[in-house]
């Protein structure tokens, strides 16, 4: 449903991505993998449109993204879910959610509000509170609670791990999971490689703005060299 290709971008004159071409297929998990600065945040960003590509193609089932501004990628189904999360601390765990709702003009937010607190009980119960006062799992599962009130067709994650607890990071895990079994296309960036592949179909590694490399999961999974050399892990 998402091809990239060959996709530049920069900031002022730094050349952040040097001709990225990926793609996700419908229904599909795909990581997005490499090491700080590699330009995986640049990467969502360019898809999401909070940044111009200078060239190459970027299509969303079939048809070009690339006159689209940050709002209508929203409206064609593509959310994302940024990194550090970035809920509003004032607003209680509600009125975030209500803010994910805010290109809809469908009257179903309430049923989908249920919906969301069907898959994180912990934010049902705190429903009232304000969000700067959750903790930083708690804050993370609001933000990607936050993203499902947009109706995504395609969700972008950018790091859903980042600073959090082991126990809640499978959690979270888990719940990324469930939402692309109920047909949610997901790109997932992350740092945690051996968590993405364990649960993505497909995994692209980013290295100094390229695609270093990519592969079916399972066989990144496999190879021992890839694990050391692109992904950081010490391999036994
Ligand atoms: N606003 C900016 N202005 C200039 N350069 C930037 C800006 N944002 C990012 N960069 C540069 O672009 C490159 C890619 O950054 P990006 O944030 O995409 O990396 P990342 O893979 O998401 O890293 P991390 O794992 O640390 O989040 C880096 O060299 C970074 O310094
Ligand atoms: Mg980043």
């Amino acid at each position: 449903m998402l091809q990239l290709t060959d996709i530049h971008t920069y900031y002022g004159h730094v050349h952040a991505l040097k001709g990225i071409t990926l793609q996700v297929r419908e229904g599909e998990i795909v990581s997005l993998l490499g090491a700080n600065g590699a330009g995986k945040t640049t990467t969502l960003n360019t898809i999401s449109r909070l940044l111009q590509p200078e060239k190459g193609t970027y299509e969303l089932i079939g048809e070009s993204m690339l006159k689209k501004n940050a709002g209508q990628i929203v409206q064609n189904g593509i959310i994302h879910c940024p990194e550090n999360r970035r809920v509003f601390p004032l607003f209680t765990v509600e009125e975030n959610l209500l803010v994910g709702s805010y290109t809809r003009r469908d009257k179903k937010v309430k049923q989908d509000m249920e919906r969301v607190y069907e898959i994180f009980p912990r934010l049902k119960e705190r429903s009232s509170q304000k969000a700067g006062t959750l903790s930083g799992g708690e804050q993370q599962m609001l933000a990607i609670g936050r993203s499902l009130m947009g109706k995504p067709k395609l969700l972008l994650l950018d790091e859903p791990s980042l600073g959090i607890a082991p126990i809640l990071v499978q959690e979270i895990f888990e719940i990324i999971q469930e939402i692309n079994r109920s047909g949610v296309s997901i790109l997932l960036v992350e740092q945690n490689a051996h968590m993405a592949l364990e649960i993505s179909d497909y995994a692209y590694v980013l290295e100094n703005g390229h695609i270093a490399l990519s592969g079916q999961s399972k066989d990144m999974k496999k190879n021992d060299d890839i694990r050391k050399l692109y992904l950081g892990e010490s391999v036994s």
